[in-house]
Protein backbone atom coordinates (compact mmCIF):
# COMPACT_ATOMS: atom_id res chain seq x y z
CA UNK A 1 0.00 0.00 0.00
CA UNK A 2 1.05 3.57 -1.12
CA UNK A 3 2.10 5.80 1.91
CA UNK A 4 2.60 9.47 2.04
CA UNK A 5 4.19 11.17 4.71
CA UNK A 6 3.93 15.02 5.52
CA UNK A 7 7.26 16.02 6.99
CA UNK A 8 8.43 18.84 9.23
CA UNK A 9 12.27 20.05 9.56
CA UNK A 10 13.15 22.91 12.05
CA UNK A 11 16.26 21.68 13.80
CA UNK A 12 18.18 24.67 12.89
CA UNK A 13 18.16 27.54 10.19
CA UNK A 14 15.99 25.75 7.20
CA UNK A 15 12.33 25.54 7.47
CA UNK A 16 11.30 22.95 5.54
CA UNK A 17 8.36 20.74 4.77
CA UNK A 18 8.32 17.95 2.37
CA UNK A 19 5.71 15.16 1.05
CA UNK A 20 7.18 11.99 0.55
CA UNK A 21 6.05 8.42 -0.86
CA UNK A 22 7.27 5.29 -0.02
CA UNK A 23 10.35 6.59 1.66
CA UNK A 24 11.85 6.51 -1.91
CA UNK A 25 9.97 9.53 -3.64
CA UNK A 26 9.81 13.19 -3.69
CA UNK A 27 6.47 14.54 -3.85
CA UNK A 28 7.08 18.02 -3.03
CA UNK A 29 9.81 20.04 -1.51
CA UNK A 30 10.46 23.21 0.12
CA UNK A 31 13.34 24.57 2.11
CA UNK A 32 12.86 27.86 3.11
CA UNK A 33 16.37 28.97 4.30
CA UNK A 34 17.12 32.13 6.25
CA UNK A 35 20.63 32.06 5.08
CA UNK A 36 20.28 35.55 4.29
CA UNK A 37 18.99 36.51 7.45
CA UNK A 38 21.81 34.58 9.67
CA UNK A 39 24.46 35.87 7.03
CA UNK A 40 24.61 39.71 8.48
CA UNK A 41 25.77 37.99 11.57
CA UNK A 42 28.35 35.29 10.47
CA UNK A 43 26.01 32.24 11.53
CA UNK A 44 22.93 30.59 13.51
CA UNK A 45 21.73 33.16 15.95
CA UNK A 46 18.91 30.59 17.94
CA UNK A 47 16.44 33.25 18.67
CA UNK A 48 16.25 34.80 15.21
CA UNK A 49 16.08 31.35 13.86
CA UNK A 50 12.81 30.30 15.81
CA UNK A 51 11.84 33.45 14.95
CA UNK A 52 11.91 33.24 11.23
CA UNK A 53 10.02 29.30 11.91
CA UNK A 54 7.64 30.99 13.54
CA UNK A 55 6.53 33.23 10.54
CA UNK A 56 6.92 30.37 7.61
CA UNK A 57 6.28 27.24 9.06
CA UNK A 58 2.29 27.62 7.79
CA UNK A 59 2.24 28.80 4.66
CA UNK A 60 5.69 26.34 4.01
CA UNK A 61 3.34 23.53 4.64
CA UNK A 62 0.40 24.79 2.40
CA UNK A 63 3.33 25.25 -0.13
CA UNK A 64 4.13 21.73 0.46
CA UNK A 65 0.45 20.51 -0.11
CA UNK A 66 0.15 22.27 -3.14
CA UNK A 67 3.25 21.57 -5.20
CA UNK A 68 2.16 18.01 -4.87
CA UNK A 69 -1.48 18.62 -5.60
CA UNK A 70 -2.77 16.81 -2.21
CA UNK A 71 -4.69 17.62 0.75
CA UNK A 72 -4.79 16.51 3.29
CA UNK A 73 -7.08 13.32 3.02
CA UNK A 74 -4.20 12.10 0.53
CA UNK A 75 -1.82 12.24 3.62
CA UNK A 76 -1.40 9.29 5.51
CA UNK A 77 1.38 10.08 8.36
CA UNK A 78 2.92 12.88 9.81
CA UNK A 79 6.74 12.94 10.23
CA UNK A 80 8.84 15.75 12.33
CA UNK A 81 12.45 16.16 13.30
CA UNK A 82 12.87 15.40 17.17
CA UNK A 83 16.01 16.49 17.53
CA UNK A 84 19.08 17.36 18.21
CA UNK A 85 18.94 21.04 16.90
CA UNK A 86 18.46 24.09 18.35
CA UNK A 87 15.34 23.67 21.27
CA UNK A 88 14.05 27.06 19.74
CA UNK A 89 13.63 25.97 16.47
CA UNK A 90 13.03 22.31 17.06
CA UNK A 91 10.03 23.46 19.34
CA UNK A 92 8.64 25.27 16.18
CA UNK A 93 8.36 22.02 14.08
CA UNK A 94 7.40 19.32 16.81
CA UNK A 95 4.29 21.93 18.33
CA UNK A 96 3.32 22.31 14.45
CA UNK A 97 3.65 18.42 14.13
CA UNK A 98 1.88 17.74 17.24
CA UNK A 99 -1.35 19.73 16.42
CA UNK A 100 -1.57 18.44 12.73
CA UNK A 101 -1.31 15.32 14.12
CA UNK A 102 -3.99 15.65 16.56
CA UNK A 103 -6.12 18.12 14.77
CA UNK A 104 -6.23 15.71 11.31
CA UNK A 105 -6.21 12.54 13.25
CA UNK A 106 -2.82 11.19 11.52
CA UNK A 107 -0.33 8.88 12.81
CA UNK A 108 2.76 11.22 13.79
CA UNK A 109 6.77 9.98 13.64
CA UNK A 110 9.25 11.68 15.12
CA UNK A 111 12.45 11.38 13.66
CA UNK A 112 16.32 11.50 14.60
CA UNK A 113 17.59 14.45 12.30
CA UNK A 114 21.04 12.29 11.41
CA UNK A 115 18.42 9.33 10.36
CA UNK A 116 17.32 11.86 8.32
CA UNK A 117 20.89 12.79 6.65
CA UNK A 118 21.13 8.71 6.07
CA UNK A 119 17.81 8.30 4.43
CA UNK A 120 18.77 10.99 2.14
CA UNK A 121 20.53 8.21 0.49
CA UNK A 122 17.18 6.38 -0.24
CA UNK A 123 15.28 8.76 -2.38
CA UNK A 124 15.60 7.72 -5.98
CA UNK A 125 13.39 10.15 -7.45
CA UNK A 126 12.34 13.34 -7.15
CA UNK A 127 12.32 16.92 -8.30
CA UNK A 128 15.36 17.21 -11.06
CA UNK A 129 18.31 18.22 -9.59
CA UNK A 130 21.79 19.09 -11.66
CA UNK A 131 22.84 15.79 -10.09
CA UNK A 132 21.00 12.46 -10.63
CA UNK A 133 19.59 10.65 -7.45
CA UNK A 134 21.12 7.56 -7.07
CA UNK A 135 20.03 4.42 -9.13
CA UNK A 136 19.42 1.65 -6.34
CA UNK A 137 19.10 2.34 -2.20
CA UNK A 138 21.84 0.98 -0.23
CA UNK A 139 22.39 -2.23 0.78
CA UNK A 140 23.43 -3.71 3.97
CA UNK A 141 25.19 -3.59 5.48
CA UNK A 142 26.12 0.06 5.38
CA UNK A 143 28.83 2.34 7.06
CA UNK A 144 27.84 5.94 6.81
CA UNK A 145 30.13 8.89 7.51
CA UNK A 146 27.67 11.66 8.31
CA UNK A 147 29.24 15.44 8.26
CA UNK A 148 27.61 18.48 9.02
CA UNK A 149 27.28 22.15 10.76
CA UNK A 150 26.87 19.75 14.29
CA UNK A 151 27.58 16.16 13.69
CA UNK A 152 30.79 14.54 12.61
CA UNK A 153 30.47 10.76 12.87
CA UNK A 154 31.15 7.15 11.75
CA UNK A 155 28.12 4.96 11.56
CA UNK A 156 27.29 1.01 10.77
CA UNK A 157 24.19 -0.66 10.46
CA UNK A 158 23.23 -4.38 9.06
CA UNK A 159 19.61 -3.55 9.08
CA UNK A 160 17.33 -0.16 9.53
CA UNK A 161 16.80 -0.23 12.90
CA UNK A 162 20.54 -1.00 13.90
CA UNK A 163 21.92 1.85 13.31
CA UNK A 164 25.68 2.57 16.20
CA UNK A 165 27.88 5.14 15.92
CA UNK A 166 30.92 3.95 16.20
CA UNK A 167 33.18 6.96 16.13
CA UNK A 168 32.39 10.98 16.63
CA UNK A 169 34.01 14.12 17.10
CA UNK A 170 35.22 14.76 20.65
CA UNK A 171 35.00 18.46 19.99
CA UNK A 172 33.93 20.85 16.65
CA UNK A 173 31.80 18.97 13.88
CA UNK A 174 33.56 19.01 10.74
CA UNK A 175 31.41 21.59 8.90
CA UNK A 176 31.43 24.14 12.39
CA UNK A 177 35.42 23.96 11.49
CA UNK A 178 34.81 24.74 8.09
CA UNK A 179 32.23 27.66 9.12
CA UNK A 180 34.84 29.36 11.64
CA UNK A 181 37.76 29.41 9.00
CA UNK A 182 35.41 30.89 6.60
CA UNK A 183 35.00 33.41 9.35
CA UNK A 184 38.73 33.57 10.09
CA UNK A 185 39.30 34.01 6.38
CA UNK A 186 36.68 36.44 6.30
CA UNK A 187 34.56 34.08 3.81
CA UNK A 188 30.70 34.49 4.20
CA UNK A 189 28.59 32.15 5.77
CA UNK A 190 27.97 28.99 4.82
CA UNK A 191 31.49 28.16 5.10
CA UNK A 192 31.63 25.00 3.25
CA UNK A 193 30.33 26.39 -0.34
CA UNK A 194 32.99 29.57 0.64
CA UNK A 195 35.83 28.02 1.47
CA UNK A 196 34.87 25.12 -1.35
CA UNK A 197 35.10 28.14 -3.50
CA UNK A 198 38.68 29.98 -2.74
CA UNK A 199 39.97 26.60 -2.03
CA UNK A 200 39.63 26.24 -6.20
CA UNK A 201 42.38 29.09 -6.73
CA UNK A 202 44.66 27.71 -4.03
CA UNK A 203 47.77 25.66 -3.56
CA UNK A 204 47.08 23.01 -0.96
CA UNK A 205 50.86 23.05 -0.16
CA UNK A 206 50.92 26.58 0.73
CA UNK A 207 50.73 26.13 4.49
CA UNK A 208 51.43 23.29 6.64
CA UNK A 209 48.77 22.06 8.78
CA UNK A 210 48.66 19.29 11.49
CA UNK A 211 46.77 15.82 11.39
CA UNK A 212 44.78 15.65 14.16
CA UNK A 213 45.37 13.09 16.52
CA UNK A 214 42.83 10.98 18.89
CA UNK A 215 43.78 7.51 20.84
CA UNK A 216 40.79 5.97 19.26
CA UNK A 217 40.77 4.84 15.66
CA UNK A 218 37.30 5.96 14.66
CA UNK A 219 37.03 9.25 16.65
CA UNK A 220 37.38 12.91 15.31
CA UNK A 221 38.69 16.14 16.83
CA UNK A 222 38.74 19.35 14.57
CA UNK A 223 39.38 22.32 17.17
CA UNK A 224 43.04 21.83 17.11
CA UNK A 225 42.89 21.76 13.06
CA UNK A 226 40.88 25.39 13.22
CA UNK A 227 43.06 26.78 16.00
CA UNK A 228 46.24 25.90 13.96
CA UNK A 229 44.59 27.86 10.97
CA UNK A 230 44.46 30.62 13.30
CA UNK A 231 47.68 30.46 14.85
CA UNK A 232 48.99 30.07 10.83
CA UNK A 233 46.96 33.47 9.63
CA UNK A 234 48.24 34.97 12.39
CA UNK A 235 51.90 34.46 11.89
CA UNK A 236 51.00 35.34 8.04
CA UNK A 237 50.15 38.58 9.14
CA UNK A 238 53.03 39.25 11.41
CA UNK A 239 50.52 39.23 14.19
CA UNK A 240 50.76 37.76 18.42
CA UNK A 241 47.66 35.19 19.10
CA UNK A 242 45.93 37.73 21.12
CA UNK A 243 45.54 39.73 18.01
CA UNK A 244 41.52 39.36 17.20
CA UNK A 245 40.97 37.18 14.84
CA UNK A 246 38.02 39.24 13.15
CA UNK A 247 40.75 41.85 13.03
CA UNK A 248 42.93 39.13 10.54
CA UNK A 249 41.07 38.95 7.09
CA UNK A 250 41.94 42.63 6.11
CA UNK A 251 45.20 41.60 6.55
CA UNK A 252 45.05 38.55 3.60
CA UNK A 253 45.06 39.30 -0.29
CA UNK A 254 42.97 36.77 -2.22
CA UNK A 255 45.83 34.23 -2.85
CA UNK A 256 46.71 34.10 0.88
CA UNK A 257 43.03 33.57 1.10
CA UNK A 258 42.85 30.95 -1.30
CA UNK A 259 46.00 28.70 -0.28
CA UNK A 260 44.68 28.60 3.39
CA UNK A 261 40.93 27.52 2.37
CA UNK A 262 42.87 24.96 0.33
CA UNK A 263 45.15 24.23 3.36
CA UNK A 264 42.83 23.82 5.75
CA UNK A 265 40.15 21.97 3.68
CA UNK A 266 42.80 19.40 1.86
CA UNK A 267 44.11 18.33 4.95
CA UNK A 268 40.07 18.01 6.55
CA UNK A 269 39.13 15.93 3.69
CA UNK A 270 42.25 13.75 4.29
CA UNK A 271 41.09 13.21 7.79
CA UNK A 272 38.15 12.13 6.98
CA UNK A 273 38.76 9.69 4.11
CA UNK A 274 42.17 8.00 6.25
CA UNK A 275 39.65 7.14 9.47
CA UNK A 276 36.50 6.03 6.54
CA UNK A 277 38.76 3.86 5.02
CA UNK A 278 40.23 2.62 8.15
CA UNK A 279 36.50 1.99 8.99
CA UNK A 280 35.89 0.32 5.53
CA UNK A 281 38.92 -2.31 5.89
CA UNK A 282 37.84 -3.47 9.27
CA UNK A 283 34.10 -3.17 8.91
CA UNK A 284 33.90 -4.87 5.06
CA UNK A 285 30.04 -2.78 4.44
CA UNK A 286 28.82 -3.82 1.22
CA UNK A 287 27.72 0.62 1.17
CA UNK A 288 29.33 3.49 2.17
CA UNK A 289 27.39 6.21 2.24
CA UNK A 290 28.12 10.03 3.14
CA UNK A 291 25.54 12.68 4.62
CA UNK A 292 25.36 16.10 6.03
CA UNK A 293 26.08 19.46 4.38
CA UNK A 294 28.58 18.25 3.56
CA UNK A 295 28.32 15.54 1.82
CA UNK A 296 27.70 18.25 -0.83
CA UNK A 297 31.37 18.89 -1.09
CA UNK A 298 32.86 17.85 -4.72
CA UNK A 299 36.41 17.41 -3.23
CA UNK A 300 35.03 15.36 -0.12
CA UNK A 301 33.35 12.63 -2.92
CA UNK A 302 36.19 12.55 -4.97
CA UNK A 303 38.84 11.76 -2.44
CA UNK A 304 36.40 9.18 -0.82
CA UNK A 305 35.88 7.51 -4.23
CA UNK A 306 39.48 6.93 -5.04
CA UNK A 307 40.17 6.02 -1.24
CA UNK A 308 37.43 3.37 -0.97
CA UNK A 309 37.03 0.22 -3.87
CA UNK A 310 33.29 0.43 -4.16
CA UNK A 311 30.96 2.79 -5.04
CA UNK A 312 30.30 6.08 -2.87
CA UNK A 313 26.76 6.54 -2.72
CA UNK A 314 25.19 10.15 -1.90
CA UNK A 315 22.63 12.12 -2.52
CA UNK A 316 21.64 15.21 -4.88
CA UNK A 317 23.80 18.35 -2.79
CA UNK A 318 19.69 19.87 -1.81
CA UNK A 319 19.25 16.53 -0.42
CA UNK A 320 22.27 16.69 1.79
CA UNK A 321 22.21 20.04 3.66
CA UNK A 322 18.79 20.24 6.18
CA UNK A 323 15.52 19.51 4.32
CA UNK A 324 12.43 17.62 5.26
CA UNK A 325 12.28 14.77 2.48
CA UNK A 326 15.16 13.11 4.17
CA UNK A 327 12.89 13.21 7.45
CA UNK A 328 9.65 11.51 5.53
CA UNK A 329 12.42 8.76 3.77
CA UNK A 330 13.39 7.60 7.34
CA UNK A 331 9.80 7.92 8.73
CA UNK A 332 8.72 5.93 6.71
CA UNK A 333 11.27 3.42 7.47
CA UNK A 334 10.49 3.53 10.77
CA UNK A 335 7.02 3.14 10.57
CA UNK A 336 7.14 -0.79 9.45
CA UNK A 337 8.56 -1.45 12.94
CA UNK A 338 7.97 1.34 15.15
CA UNK A 339 4.53 2.42 16.65
CA UNK A 340 3.53 5.67 16.05
CA UNK A 341 4.26 8.93 19.04
CA UNK A 342 1.09 9.85 20.71
CA UNK A 343 0.85 13.58 19.73
CA UNK A 344 0.04 14.49 23.24
CA UNK A 345 3.01 13.46 25.09
CA UNK A 346 5.68 13.92 22.12
CA UNK A 347 8.44 16.38 22.94
CA UNK A 348 11.72 18.53 21.42
CA UNK A 349 15.04 16.21 22.39
CA UNK A 350 18.00 19.16 21.95
CA UNK A 351 20.43 16.82 22.60
CA UNK A 352 19.91 13.25 21.49
CA UNK A 353 22.66 10.88 21.46
CA UNK A 354 21.91 7.82 19.13
O1 LIG B 1 23.55 19.22 7.49
P1 LIG B 1 23.56 20.68 7.48
O2 LIG B 1 22.75 21.41 6.45
O3 LIG B 1 23.15 21.27 8.86
C1 LIG B 1 23.42 20.61 10.08
O4 LIG B 1 22.68 19.66 10.43
O5 LIG B 1 24.43 20.99 10.71
O6 LIG B 1 25.10 21.09 7.34
C2 LIG B 1 25.51 22.42 7.28
C3 LIG B 1 27.03 22.45 7.10
C4 LIG B 1 27.60 23.84 7.22
O7 LIG B 1 28.67 23.82 8.16
C5 LIG B 1 28.13 24.14 5.81
O8 LIG B 1 29.27 24.96 5.84
C6 LIG B 1 28.42 22.75 5.28
O9 LIG B 1 27.39 21.95 5.80
N1 LIG B 1 28.38 22.68 3.80
C7 LIG B 1 29.44 22.35 3.04
C8 LIG B 1 29.01 22.44 1.68
N2 LIG B 1 27.69 22.81 1.67
C9 LIG B 1 27.33 22.94 2.99
N3 LIG B 1 30.69 22.02 3.37
C10 LIG B 1 31.58 21.77 2.38
N4 LIG B 1 31.25 21.85 1.07
C11 LIG B 1 30.00 22.17 0.67
N5 LIG B 1 29.69 22.23 -0.63
ZN1 LIG C 1 21.68 18.55 9.43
Amino acid sequence: MNMKVLAIETSCDETSVAIVENGDTICSLIVNSQIDIQKAFGGVVPEIAARSHIEVILPVIQQALDAAACDWDDIDAIAVTQGPGLLGSLLIGVLTARTLAWSMQKPLYAVHHILGHIYANWITAGPVYSTPYPTAQPEFPILALIVSGGHTQLMLATYHNDWRVIGRTRDDAVGEAFDKVAKVLGLPYPGGPSVAKAAENGDSQKYRLPMPQVDTPYDFSFSGLKTAVLRAVQRECGKQHDFPSFELAKLLNQQQVSDFAASFQTQAIKYLVTKTKKAFDEFQPKTVIIGGGVAASLPLRTALSEAIPLEIQYAPPLLCTDNAAMIGARAYFQSKSEDPIDPHSVETKPSWPL
